[in-house]
């Protein structure tokens, strides 16, 4: 059993406040992204799942007189840096174990180059599913944040992909077991 699930993240209030401002469609389709990513890639699906739910809670507002300010947000967005940290204190006070914490962190720190110095970067396999994850959802112009999903079916994806992400878990044990 996972001492934390998808659903316990995802209806923390902080979670939510931040969620809701990168856009919960988008961080449950990535999450869905993720899960599919991971098994292709022998990537553990509870620490991609999670890392790809949270991985844009680090965004922060660059609204001047009331529209988005994209070049203004292109120098100084450090969401991925704000995004792990944010990450790593929810999950710890959700019981996470800090191994497990620190990966999810370390995905996420690494999912965008867009604010890194240039240079080739060696991901872990996590990091990589969630940098893949998050391109698969990406939309011109980044409307993939402004996508809408309805709270209830949000909470209902939510639960089938825990359901999913069990089902593996208890696969991968009892082949270990064989
Ligand atoms: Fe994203």
């Amino acid at each position: 059993m996972r001492c934390v699930t998808l659903e316990d993240v995802f209806v923390h209030p902080i979670a939510q406040k931040y969620l809701k401002r990168s856009g919960i469609a988008h961080a449950i389709a990535v999450a869905y992204h993720a899960y599919r990513f991971a098994l292709n890639h022998g990537v553990n699906v509870d620490l991609a799942t999670k890392a790809a739910l949270l991985h844009d809670i680090g965004h922060y507002e660059w609204y001047s007189n009331g529209t988005w300010d994209y070049e203004k947000y292109k120098q100084n967005d450090i969401h991925a840096i704000k995004g792990a940290e944010r990450a790593h204190k929810l999950l710890i006070r959700l019981g996470e174990h800090p191994k497990n914490a620190k990966e999810i962190a370390l995905a996420i720190l690494l999912h965008t180059d867009s604010y890194l110095p240039e240079g080739e970067l060696k991901r872990k396999p996590l990091q990589t599913v969630i940098k893949l994850a998050d391109e698969a959802d990406e939309e011109p112009g980044g409307k993939h944040h402004y996508r809408h999903i309805d709270e209830a079916l949000a909470l209902k994806k939510i639960r089938e992909l825990d359901e999913l992400v069990d089902k593996q878990l208890q696969k991968e044990r009892l082949d270990y077991i064989i």
